[in-house]
């Protein structure tokens, strides 16, 4: 089902600058990569030797023989903070600002790499004496502060596994999270600050443990000041604990198998609840650090923002951890885009040279329609990369960025990736001919293609299922504690051949450059953001007055898609004219803001199959005035 519908030109292409590509560290790339093509195990075998230090060295890359449970370097010994923060610290890089972060208030504060691995050995050693060991998980749900930096660092340290819950998600999503990977404990804020205004983060947790009382420790950092409950015995500060004699700053790198778990993270699927995402110590390193100098030539000199928030997989591996391990100077804005001014975000880059700036097309879009004077304002001649993730971008919003902010000498960067494949799979490089609106090429030693159902290669132009066709280091190991459903959610649908199906139809046009359409399953992308219709479906049935619920996403200029819903109101309950708002409230306390349906229809039935599944596809065609297509299943 086409999620978007851009009317891209596939002739209009940006070839990069000879003088940009002579400068880079790959000015060869498109040579390496169809190298690659014939060996892309032997390719990523020597990027994990190139760029990383192993505790002890592998002896075979990639293991198959479990398939489609893959293990890379698995006799190698590691652990990401090894390379992230040991190796720097032990050398040149010690002195090196690994972190500038800037407040929404406009303070800001930086950290060496020194510093930095000074706090996480400290906060190590407080996790530790809450009980914290190796293979134990953490939840943290925290705002865009360093602290959730450090505390990310500091389990990944002890070899304990964490799992991110972003701070806009509330007290339901937060309470099964913590519940499904089992966390006893929880490291969280007093509040969050957005757009001027607190977000109650501990009372949210406070509800949430309510919900799943198994959190024996919580740790809390003090960001708002506001008043908050504190339980005696269970609730500990973080300045108490970091000021205290067991926050010492010696702490050993626990030494990790490279398979081993690394982190957990809860994302959307097509049914039920969220999945945990499982990622491991050595694949994942090699494919976020190896991905992030080649498609964006990082170097020691860059100043790197990527303006996520470290909750998502885009700042859990290029906020946190891919920065880090190439020793880049990074900055972190707490804010929001365009917050408190429209031009915060060009301040920012003049204030710190950023060189490469790396966000998503919703972000673009909602800077763009301030209009070009706030970016004019600004000399932006730092800038040297531009980049963006998270849903295909719409030409006219490339052009934009790539014309005003990147003053048409920044090469754009659109990365197609997701939270399984753990960093990018399809991507340019600065060295590659780009065309707004198409991700490009399959990375190099990444095998990517557009099919059919049958998985025959789909004609040029015509619209398939993306697949990939060979596994790569930093591909999910495994659902958490569901192994069956990794199988069926990732490898059955193109199960003969072996491949991985991530859920997005494509095209691939003549010159092999591939165009992601978006979802093909229930995973509504908004403003970037990943949200399975299932979540909020039962969010809404949750409700008193609910029967029923449909949720569907309709296409939207600013936000990529909307979510619309359908309910079926309980017998005898009539629609009140103030009923939508409740459950939009209903729904942000619930799963929480991002999840809030745009808009809310009150129905008799919903079309179903006659086995009972609701036919989100029928709505969705009806919505947009579109042909029904085949209604062979419907019930009725
Ligand atoms: C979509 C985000 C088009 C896609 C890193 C994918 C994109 C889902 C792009 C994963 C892009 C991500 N062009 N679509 N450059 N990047 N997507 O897990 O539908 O939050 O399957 O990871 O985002 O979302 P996730």
């Amino acid at each position: 089902m086409t999620e978007q519908d851009f009317t891209a030109d596939t002739s209009e292409v940006h070839h990069p600058a000879p003088a940009l590509v002579a400068g880079l560290a790959h000015p060869d790339y498109l040579e390496q990569r169809s190298a690659a093509l014939r060996d892309p195990v032997g390719f990523w075998r020597d990027r994990a030797v190139e760029l990383l230090d192993w505790f002890e060295p592998f002896s075979q890359t990639l293991d198959a023989s479990e398939a489609p449970f893959y293990k890379w370097f698995a006799d190698g010994r590691t652990n990401i903070c090894l390379n992230a923060l040991d190796r720097h610290v032990a050398g040149a890089r010690r002195d090196k600002v690994a972190f500038i972060w800037e407040s929404e208030q406009g303070e800001t504060q930086t950290w060496t790499f020194a510093e930095l691995a000074a706090d996480v050995n400290r906060f190590a050693n407080v996790l530790k004496s809450l009980g914290v060991a190796k293979g134990d998980t953490v939840t943290i749900y925290m705002g865009r502060v360093m602290e959730l930096i450090i505390a990310m660092l500091a389990t990944t340290k002890l070899g304990a596994v964490h799992s991110v819950v972003y701070g806009g998600f509330s007290e339901q999503a937060l309470a099964s999270r913590i519940e499904d990977c089992q966390s006893k404990v929880l490291v969280t804020c007093d509040g969050a600050w957005l757009r001027g205004k607190t977000v109650d983060l501990k009372d949210i947790a406070d509800a949430a443990m309510q919900r799943c009382p198994i959190v024996q420790s919580v740790v809390v950092c003090r960001r708002t000041g506001q008043n908050i409950g504190m339980e005696a015995d269970r609730d500990h500060w973080w300045h108490d604990l970091m000021a205290s004699s067991v926050a010492s700053e010696d702490c050993p790198t626990e030494v990790m198998a490279a398979e081993d778990p690394l982190f957990i993270l809860y994302t959307s699927g097509t049914t039920g609840r969220p999945k945990g995402v499982l990622h491991t110590h050595g694949g994942y390193q090699v494919q976020i650090a190896t991905t992030l100098s080649y498609a964006f030539d990082l170097g020691n000199d860059d100043v790197w923002w990527c303006a996520a928030d470290p909750g998502w997989i885009t700042g859990h591996s290029y906020i946190v951890y891919g920065p880090l391990i190439l020793g880049a100077t990074s900055v972190v804005y707490e804010g929001a885009p365009g917050y408190p001014e429209p031009d915060r975000w060009w301040e920012i880059v003049d204030r710190y040279s950023v060189s490469i700036l790396y966000t998503a097309p919703t972000a673009i879009r909602g800077l763009m329609r301030f209009g070009d004077e706030w970016p004019l304002r600004h000399r932006l001649d730092t800038l040297r990369l531009l980049g963006t993730v998270g849903e295909p971008i719409n030409p006219e919003a490339w052009r934009w960025y790539h014309r005003v902010i990147g003053k048409g000498n920044c090469p754009v960067i659109d990365t197609w990736w997701q939270t399984e494949t753990g960093g990018f799979m399809i991507t340019p490089t600065p060295a590659v001919p780009l065309k707004p609106g198409s991700a490009t090429l399959p990375f190099i030693g990444v095998l990517a293609d557009v099919v059919d159902e049958d998985g025959n290669p789909c004609a040029d132009n015509e619209e398939g299922s993306l697949v990939i066709k060979h596994p790569w280091p930093g591909m999910l190991r495994t659902v958490w504690g569901d192994p069956d459903r990794y199988v069926e959610q990732y490898w059955s649908e193109f199960s003969e051949q072996g491949w991985y199906f991530p859920g997005d139809s494509a095209r691939r046009d003549p010159d092999g450059y591939i165009w992601v359409i978006g979802r093909m399953d229930d995973v509504i992308k908004v403003s970037g953001y990943r949200l399975g219709t299932a979540e909020i479906e039962s969010a809404l049935v949750s409700h008193e007055v609910v029967a029923e619920a449909a949720v569907i996403g309709l296409p939207d200029e600013l936000r990529g898609n909307r979510i619309s819903a359908h309910c079926i109101l309980n017998d005898g309950v009539e629609p009140a004219d103030d009923l939508a708002d409740r459950l939009k409230r209903h729904v942000r306390a619930e799963v929480g803001p991002i999840a809030v349906p745009q808009e809310i229809h009150f129905t008799a039935s919903l079309p179903k199959t006659r086995s009972g599944k609701i036919m989100r596809r029928l709505l969705k065609a009806q919505a947009l005035g579109q042909p029904l297509g085949d209604t062979s299943t419907l019930e009725d």
